[in-house]
């Protein structure tokens, strides 16, 4: 794990690390230093523009640059990062949470970064210092061959804003959550089963300071959780609903999260097609991200009673499998026809939906890899939000902004309920037309939300794994997606 510091120089001419990080932007005859490298240049004779120039390097956002120092900056090693075109007003914080992972990503390997791009205040040191952060991460754990090359030891942020320290502190405990939530991602299922996932949240939950309740297979049975019971029956290792809660004495609100966690989805007796299947380790991304978040909240000491849900199942076929036309009768008390076993995300939340309606929330938002619909209607990266109230739909959107995370609202048409009626049960988990299929399955979620509490429901079926190439701070695989979100949201609602 990577370490980061603040130094409130502003000279990084002299300041003594491995690789010195500036930021250049694009212009009409070159790149131009970014504020934070106007000395370095001095330091270079003033002729970094013409070097870039003779590199071919413009500037454009992500383009990476390195260059030998030879004895001009105490760094050995120089590395420029392109900011694109330099804005009118203040920085983009995602711009340079982006270029600084982009730049961290690169120099892999090397011991000590330190980055001077513009932070001149103390929310886009954190940025820095968070998209930096991000872009050290590097998953492993499985490789025995093959070159090993170390994540970046130190991280130092120059900025002498007022209120950076705080800032940089907070970074790295948002950027500590996202690379649990990666790990966990990115761990193969046969390592990452629902009682392994359990205990891992209920250790790292409890070292974090959350209280942390288990329900095994035997008491969701007994307490009526049909809809966990009915996935996970399939499967030799059975479901587990995880509660993790943190209070704070001066609380005013309560926020709870609920995630699907299906350690893995085969489709389950409806088998998926192979190609659909060999991803599908990462449809407990939401449960991740919900974990994330409550470790977070907790480190950050937040003024916030904050509760989550780790609704823990894997989908298998099997003799003991749910079969298409069988019928249970979920937590709320509504009996579900099971017409698709694949549609089994849906089954699982709606117990968690109406279980988190006991802790009296302010607010329920659950967190998806739902629908292969998202992706069909917002791409690979922007996440679909949907809820039974505007303001709330608008106000996760806004903090998905304001903490990078791309994240669009769609709506809940009312025409779409009837088909999800039953000949034989209160609802049926599948609509007989597979368009606007996000929506369906958000509607069909809206049937469990306890009467007169605000829900929410983020599909992030896209955003949650990088099946691309990486790019800025974000890694191939898990990417942690929405754990930032839910942050910013506790943050919101903290006083
Ligand atoms: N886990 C999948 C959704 C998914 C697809 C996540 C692609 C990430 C990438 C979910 O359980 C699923 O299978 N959904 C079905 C629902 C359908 C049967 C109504 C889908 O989207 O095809
Ligand atoms: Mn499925
Ligand atoms: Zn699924």
């Amino acid at each position: 794990m990577t370490t980061v510091r603040l130094n409130s120089t502003d000279n990084a001419v002299s300041f003594d690390t491995d690789a010195l990080v500036v930021g250049v932007h694009t212009g009409p005859d070159g790149p131009r230093p970014a504020p934070g490298a106007e000395k370095v240049d001095e330091a270079l004779g003033g002729r970094l523009a013409a070097t870039l120039v003779s590199m071919g390097v413009k500037g454009r956002p992500g383009e990476i640059a390195k260059l030998p120092t030879f004895g001009a900056l105490a760094a050995p090693l120089l590395t420029v990062v392109g900011l694109g075109d330099a804005p009118e007003g203040d920085y983009d914080a995602e711009a340079l949470r982006r270029a600084a992972g982009a730049a961290t990503r690169a120099l892999a390997g090397t011991s000590r970064v330190a980055l001077a791009l513009p932070a001149a205040d103390a929310e886009r040191a954190g940025a820095v210092a968070l998209g930096g952060l991000l872009g050290t991460y590097s998953f492993t754990t499985y490789r025995t061959t093959g070159e090993q090359t170390a994540p970046v030891a130190e991280l130092t942020v120059l900025s002498g804003a007022g209120g950076a320290q705080a800032a940089v502190e907070r970074a790295a405990t948002v950027a500590g959550s996202v690379s649990l939530v990666r790990d966990l991602v990115n761990t193969p299922p046969s390592d990452l089963w629902p009682a392994r996932f359990a205990e891992i949240a209920e250790q790292t939950g409890s070292e974090a300071g959350l209280s942390v309740e288990i329900l095994d297979d035997k008491a969701l049975k007994e307490e009526g959780y049909g809809g966990i019971v009915a996935v996970g029956q399939g499967s030799v290792n059975p479901p587990r609903l995880v509660r993790l809660a943190y209070s704070h004495p001066e609380a005013a609100k309560t926020v709870a999260f609920v995630g699907k966690g299906i350690t893995f989805d085969s489709g389950g007796l409806s088998l998926k097609p192979s190609a659909s299947m060999d991803w599908m380790k990462s449809d407990m991304s939401g449960a991740g991200a919900v974990f994330g978040a409550l470790v977070a909240i907790a480190k950050l000491g937040l003024k916030v009673n904050a509760v989550g849900y780790l609704c823990l199942a894997e989908n298998m076929p099997s003799g003991s499998a749910q079969r298409p036309s069988d019928v249970f009768t979920s937590y709320a008390g509504k009996t579900v026809e099971v017409l698709d076993t694949d549609a089994e995300g849906r089954l699982v939340l709606i117990d968690g939906i109406a279980r988190a309606g006991q802790d009296s929330p302010d607010l329920i938002v659950d967190v998806a890899t739902l629908t292969g619909a998202q992706i069909i209607a917002l791409g690979w990266r922007t996440a679909g939000v949907m809820s039974n109230d505007d303001e709330l739909r608008e106000e996760i959107v806004r903090t998905a902004a304001e903490q990078g995370e791309a994240a669009w609202g769609m709506p809940l048409p009312e025409e779409l309920r009837k088909g999800l009626d039953s000949p034989v049960a209160d609802i049926a988990n599948l609509h007989p037309e597979r368009f606007g299929g996000m929506l369906t399955a958000a509607i069909f979620l809206r049937e469990f939300v306890p009467d007169g509490v605000r829900w929410a429901h983020i599909d992030m079926a896209g955003p949650a794994f990088n099946k691309g190439e990486p790019h800025g701070y974000t890694p191939k695989g898990g990417t942690g997606a929405i754990t930032r979100t839910l942050v910013g949201l506790a943050e919101r609602y903290a006083g």
